[in-house]
């Protein structure tokens, strides 16, 4: 499939950053995070494109998005709430977080509010684990969660 100039999805940022890394191994990995940079996961239109650009099959790109926990495959909210599931936070009640995050904004696991405001999936070991259980919003990190916290860091982000 071939993208047309009016329905191209990728930016002229992108084509440069492909152009560059066009021949240099690991390619692939780098051009599919450079597109998730700038969509926020990796959309369909965008995967096909840049298999034309690559000369590869588009059944690779899915290979490798697939394989890689880190790439999304649909749109996150504009909000994203990553429970940290690694063991330290598992044992001290990351579970449970994720329970009331679910109850609080009524979507289950990797799904999206329907206002888009908001999206929760849960994510392997953040580093963190001194301050276990932990949460991000947005790359900002919450530690020593608790479930009565829930609403008020949710509460932080509504809307803004
Ligand atoms: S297990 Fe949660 S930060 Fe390490």
């Amino acid at each position: 499939m071939t993208a047309t100039a009016e329905e191209k999805m990728l930016t002229p940022a992108i084509d440069a950053f492909i152009e560059k890394w066009k021949k240099k191994p690991g390619n692939l990995i780098m051009i599919l995070h450079r597109v998730q940079e700038e969509f926020g996961y990796i959309p369909r239109q965008a995967a096909f494109e840049v298999a034309d650009a690559l000369n590869i099959p588009v059944a690779k790109i899915y290979g490798v998005i697939t394989f890689y926990h880190f790439f999304k495959l649909t749109k996150p909210g504009r909000n994203q709430i990553a429970v940290c599931m690694g063991t330290a936070c598992y044992l001290k009640g990351g579970e449970d977080l994720i329970k009331e995050c679910e109850r609080i904004l009524g979507v289950g696991l990797n799904s999206v509010t329907e206002d888009g405001e908001f999206s929760v999936e849960a994510v392997r070991c953040i580093g963190c684990c001194g301050l276990a259980p932990v949460l991000t919003v947005n790359g900002e990190v919450f530690g020593d969660v608790d479930t009565k916290d829930m609403k008020k860091i949710i509460d932080q982000f509504e809307g803004k």
